[in-house]
């Protein structure tokens, strides 16, 4: 090898690490001052963008600049500025689509994260429930409508993909808004759905099936899916976007009992951030087992081998793993015997 070709290692990525923190403060900057929503709206210049945003010249030059570098703002053809795809279809505010409480939902973290080396230093055992310890209506309430905001996109996407025609009843652990459910439902004739999370979360859960307009098809029943019965009488199980929040013992618990409750024949699906098979990244799906340090549950992040392994070892055959949201989410599939 020449010298020419020898990969040279320097600090950039280093650098860019040791500040990273500064791209989610101009992101959540960008969000409360409504941003993009402005600039979807026709403020195409800084002034424009000044003038909206009720900042001085100089800082909203400043907010369009970075923005521009990390690419969440770019020049139109007449040199005008627009918001890059992402941002116009998620971040504009009053859309259906706008994403910003599920972009500001780790936000209250921020100060938890600067203090992570004592966290990782702390011996207290950890809880079970973590986050979901004491939870309240009001603050399950919040919680969802966060969830609800990316939760439906999410929904859909699984309608897509999995194809339930003719399955009768879904029972959805940890169903929160019951985003899912609610796809579900209306997406296949003839279906009906439980969503079953904790009592609080239920009481939120009811007033999103109200107002989607499916009370009569899906139902709420109060329960932890680690200690608690699961419901009956269901041949489809979907249980998205809990995996980190438990240990491998108390996921493969909750899947075997998914397994036993289920129609023979029927199939289960977990939906989650997962690591590759190897183990290694992505960085997402890791960070999401780091962040339940925050809250003191023994969580951790499962592998795709692990998930393959939790359903082999519950019964479910034809197991297979695909991805869900690259880069974040996979699903993990399985059928009980008939
Ligand atoms: C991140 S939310 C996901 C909600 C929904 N599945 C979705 O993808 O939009 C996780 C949900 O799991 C519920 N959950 C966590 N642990 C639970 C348990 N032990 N029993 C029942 N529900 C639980 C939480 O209350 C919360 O509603």
């Amino acid at each position: 090898m020449t010298e020419n070709n020898t990969a040279r290692i320097d600090t950039i990525r280093l650098q860019r690490l040791a500040r990273a923190f500064n791209e989610s403060a101009v992101f959540y900057a960008a969000i409360d001052l409504e941003l993009f929503t402005h600039v979807s709206a026709g403020a195409d210049s800084i002034s424009s963008l000044a003038t909206a945003m009720g900042t001085s010249e100089l800082n909203a030059e400043r907010l369009v600049v970075v923005c521009l570098a990390m690419g969440l703002l770019e020049r139109g053809s007449d040199g005008g500025l627009v918001n890059a795809p992402d941002c116009e279809k998620f971040m504009v505010k009053g859309s259906p689509r706008y994403a910003g409480p599920w972009m500001t939902f780790t936000r209250h973290e921020v100060d938890d994260w600067m203090h992570l080396t004592e966290k990782l230093l702390d011996p207290s055992p950890p809880t079970e429930l973590g986050l979901y310890d004491d939870l309240t209506v009001e603050r399950a309430r919040k919680y969802h409508a966060a969830t609800y905001s990316i939760g439906m996109g999410a929904g859909r996407r699984f309608c897509r993909e999995v194809d339930l025609t003719g399955r009768r009843k879904m029972m959805d652990l940890g169903g929160g808004s019951g985003a899912y459910s609610i796809n579900a439902v209306q997406a296949f004739e003839g279906l009906s759905a439980v969503v079953f999370d904790l009592p609080p979360v239920t009481v939120v859960t009811q007033e999103y099936l109200d107002s989607n307009g499916v009370a009569d098809r899906v139902t709420t029943q109060g329960g932890d899916f680690i200690n608690d019965e699961l419901p009956s009488g269901c041949d489809v199980a979907v249980m998205a976007s809990n995996l980190p929040i438990y240990n491998a013992a108390n996921i493969q618990k909750v899947v075997h009992k998914t397994f036993a409750a289920l129609e023979p024949g029927g199939e289960m699906h977990l939906i989650g951030e997962t690591l590759n098979a190897d183990g290694i990244g992505p960085v997402d799906a890791a960070m999401w087992g780091m962040a339940e340090i925050n809250y003191g549950s023994g969580g951790r992040t499962h592998s795709v081998t692990e998930c393959i392994g939790y359903f082999e070892n519950a019964g479910f055959v034809e197991v297979g793993n695909v991805d869900f949201i690259a880069g974040t989410l996979t699903r993990t599939f399985g059928r009980k015997p008939a």
